[in-house]
């Protein structure tokens, strides 16, 4: 018989070696949730971080702790650890004791007995909501970055053109070529503005800076943007403003991105409608009640048919081929959502669209 090893001096794989710290506390620092659970998934062990996030859960079953549910997950690693004798691996969204949503990365392993037994099964679960969230977000700026690099590409084709008519102007002394010439650059610098605004808004959440503005005021100023635009068209710009409509505290230059996308797609569908020829865009401020007040944008331009409506605030969804990247509405819903507000969508195709979105006096 090999002779049993003496372990040295300080040569110890135990936490008792660190001075204070025993085998339970160690478990109950561990930056993860440790259960211990039998075959019938009901839980003997926790953690104290477990304890922290979702109350003292022994003696209930893992799925009504975790998910509040009567129902065992599919594919429950535990059950399978105990199945096959395995470690597993999974991830679930789970509840916490205080409402909060969290996604978890799992992983399991059998403890058996001398006799071959599993006799529970150990599991260990480690919150990876924030690395899911940045997930997210790296696929969609990937995403973006496919989808986006088309009509960014068109847009500076269109700014390479403008500033070749502008030259062509100034070599001839031919001033009315320049100006033409610089009206289109003056249009593709708006439109890659706008797509590079609306990547940044629906890509990354920055903290939203309240301060009180009047409704009308916001209305006005992006209407403004949009006349010179709207004349060339053949697009009659209406304003509707109910001066009653308090100041209210809004993030202004979400607002403004919002307004924009709507009346920029306002006068996107009068200019795709070949049926009717007179079209207008309309955007208006009023009270709902004592409480709220709207913003509405009208058109009567292409409207939407039901399956259109279905998909519009999807990131990316667009019916315009290349000259749409399908991020406005998504940003619009955000900056709805991030203000508390709500919005309504009445469409019919060949008629024409209302966006309403009511927020908060505040
Ligand atoms: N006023 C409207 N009338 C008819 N269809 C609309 C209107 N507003 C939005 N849509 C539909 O919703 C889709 C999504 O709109 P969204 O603003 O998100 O993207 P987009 O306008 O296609 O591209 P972009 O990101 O450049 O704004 C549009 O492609 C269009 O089909
Ligand atoms: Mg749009």
């Amino acid at each position: 018989m090999a002779p049993k090893k003496q372990p040295l001096e300080n040569e110890s794989s135990t936490p008792t070696a660190i001075p204070g710290l025993n085998l339970n506390q160690l478990v109950d620092h561990l930056p993860c949730y440790i259960t211990i659970q039998d075959r019938d998934l009901r839980i003997l062990f926790v953690n104290d971080k477990f304890k922290k996030d979702f109350g003292n859960g022994v003696g209930k079953k893992c799925h009504t702790v975790y998910k509040c549910s009567a129902d065992i997950c599919p594919n429950c690693p535990v059950q399978k650890s105990f199945e096959n004798r395995c470690a597993h691996i999974a991830e679930e969204t789970v509840k916490l004791a205080n409402g909060g949503i969290s996604q978890l990365l799992i992983q399991t392993s059998p403890i058996i007995d001398n006799n071959g037994v599993v006799t529970a099964v150990i599991e260990m679960a480690t919150n990876i909501t924030q690395q899911k969230k940045d997930r997210k977000e790296l696929v969609t700026l990937g995403q973006s970055i496919a989808l986006l690099s088309h009509g960014i590409k068109n847009i500076l084709e269109g700014l390479q053109g403008g500033a070749y008519i502008v030259d062509e102007g100034f070599k001839d002394g031919d001033i009315a070529m320049a100006q033409k010439g610089w009206n289109i650059v003056n249009k593709n610098i708006f439109d890659i503005a706008d797509v590079v605004q609306n990547i940044l808004y629906s890509s990354k959440d920055r903290p939203l800076k309240y301060e009180r503005v009047s409704p009308g005021q916001l209305v006005k100023d992006s209407l403004a943007l949009f006349r010179e635009k709207a004349a060339g068209l053949n697009i009659e710009l209406k304003q509707q403003i109910n001066e009653s409509v308090p100041g209210v505290r809004l993030d202004i230059a979400s607002i403004r991105r919002m307004l924009n996308n709507l009346i920029w797609n306002a006068l996107e569908a009068c200019l795709n409608d070949k049926q009717k020829n007179d079209h207008f865009v309309s955007v208006k401020t009023d009270l709902l009640d004592d409480d709220h007040f709207i913003f509405e944008i009208a058109d009567n331009g292409i409207g939407m048919d039901q399956d259109t409506q279905r998909n519009i605030y999807e990131e990316f969804f667009s019916t315009k081929g290349s000259s749409g990247t399908g991020l406005g509405l998504t940003v619009v819903e955000k900056v709805v959502n991030r203000h508390g507000g709500k919005i309504e969508v009445t469409s019919t195709p060949g008629k024409g669209t209302t966006f309403k979105l009511i927020f908060k006096i505040k």
